[in-house]
């Protein structure tokens, strides 16, 4: 029973073993739509690739064996504990494992990422966007001493997460960033420090509540409106992106949460817009297990530095143009003329960032399934 359930929350994406059975279903979605050459570019690229078929391949290992794992070893009352803890509607214990998984996420970054090492000395303004409940402050302002962070998140009225962390260089605005722009940002900003008029530091980690955490995933409600919800994300991203590319300093970082799920290719165009604008941009790999279980297959957080000059305007008039259509409720009707100007060099180069992140991916899984097999004594 255990296994059957969790088959059916999960999308043809998970089950499938190799590209071409997961093309072969997907294709039909993109025929008819703007996005077609730019499916058919990644199919030709991500067919022949090993690292993508092996990540497929590992994926599905990892969730059958998972499942029958779960079904020897698990009774339903611990099974459903054990969800409890991490899916919960209770909005104060989804704040606190936020709050937990984010802060040890930005520990890491700070620790690991090549960029955020080497830049973090230069940071002494911080905006956090969709920043509740505040597990990024966390590590910013015990680690980085003379730095100040602004922060917005929704306001837990309208089903935001609340805001757990209070520090007086801390100033947190409950409000929707969907509603907010860079004027308002930089009045407060005045406030906070009258020399600056950017920000060192900009977080973009917004995620619709009913998206990240605050869910029953079994629920029908749930199931159904998820591709709703899905084209909420995109817009709320965009706003985000776009917030960042005005408020950012020419020589400043960006944290960005992007959506690596393969249908849609969102991701795939949020990245291709970063390569554009960015001139260095590391995808950053956790070393912190929980995220890796709970995120890292449907999230990698981005991290890029530093705006190539000339390209800032173009950056922003492709987010502005694509969330505009967003807001028209079109989400791919401008999106083929947005994108026909980028060049195969820049979307290869997407491919291939990536093609290595789920390559790795598919090398946790790997050890994962080993670890999986030994526990459960099976010695082949
Ligand atoms: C993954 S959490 C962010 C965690 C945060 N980075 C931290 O360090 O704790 C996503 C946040 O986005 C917020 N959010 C969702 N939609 C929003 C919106 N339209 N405007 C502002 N915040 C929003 C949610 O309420 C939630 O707090």
């Amino acid at each position: 029973m255990a296994s059957s359930s969790r088959t059916e929350n999960k999308d043809h994406y998970d089950l499938c073993t190799d590209a071409a059975s997961a093309f072969d279903t997907d294709e039909k979605y993109f025929k008819s739509t703007v996005l077609y050459p730019l499916f058919l570019s990644r199919k030709n690229a991500l067919l022949p690739s090993e690292p993508y078929n092996s990540f497929l391949h590992w994926r599905k290992e990892y969730f059958t064996l998972h499942d029958l794992i779960k079904e020897i070893n698990y009774t339903p009352t611990s099974r459903r504990q054990n969800f409890n803890k991490r899916f919960t509607n209770q909005p104060q214990k989804v704040a606190e494992n936020t709050m937990n998984l984010c802060r040890d996420l930005m520990v890491d970054m700070l620790r690991n990422s090549k960029i955020l090492t080497e830049q973090r000395g230069n940071i002494s303004l911080v905006l956090s966007l969709c920043a509740a409940p505040g597990g990024f402050c966390v590590p910013l302002l015990d680690q980085l001493p003379h730095c100040r962070v602004l922060a917005y998140s929704l306001p837990t009225e309208v089903g935001g997460l609340e805001m757990l962390y209070e520090d007086e260089r801390l100033t947190f605005v409950s409000k929707d960033v969907m509603k907010l722009n860079s004027t308002e940002i930089e009045d407060q900003m005045q406030e906070i420090d009258l020399f600056k008029t950017k920000f060192g530091l900009i977080c973009v980690d917004g995620a619709w509540a009913e998206v990240v955490g605050n869910r029953d995933k079994d629920s029908t409600d749930f199931k159904g409106s998820f591709r709703i919800l899905f084209g909420k994300t995109v817009a709320l991203k965009l706003k985000e992106l776009l917030l960042m590319l005005e408020s950012l300093e020419q020589n400043g970082v960006a944290v960005i949460r992007v959506s690596i799920k393969y249908y849609g290719l969102f991701g795939t165009m949020i990245l291709i817009i970063l390569n554009i604008v960015f001139r260095n941009v590391e995808f950053f790999r956790s070393t912190y297990e929980q995220s890796h279980n709970q995120w890292s297959s449907q999230f990698a957080y981005v991290i890029c530095h530093e705006f190539v000059i000339g390209e800032l305007e173009k950056g922003k008039s492709m987010v502005s143009q694509w969330l505009e259509s967003c807001q028209a409720g079109k989400p791919t009707e401008e999106f083929g003329k947005l994108f026909n100007e980028v060049t195969e060099s820049s979307i290869a180069n997407c491919i291939k960032q990536q093609e290595q992140y789920f390559g790795e991916l598919a090398e946790d899984f790997r050890r994962n399934h080993e670890q999986l097999r030994r526990e459960n004594g099976d010695q082949s």
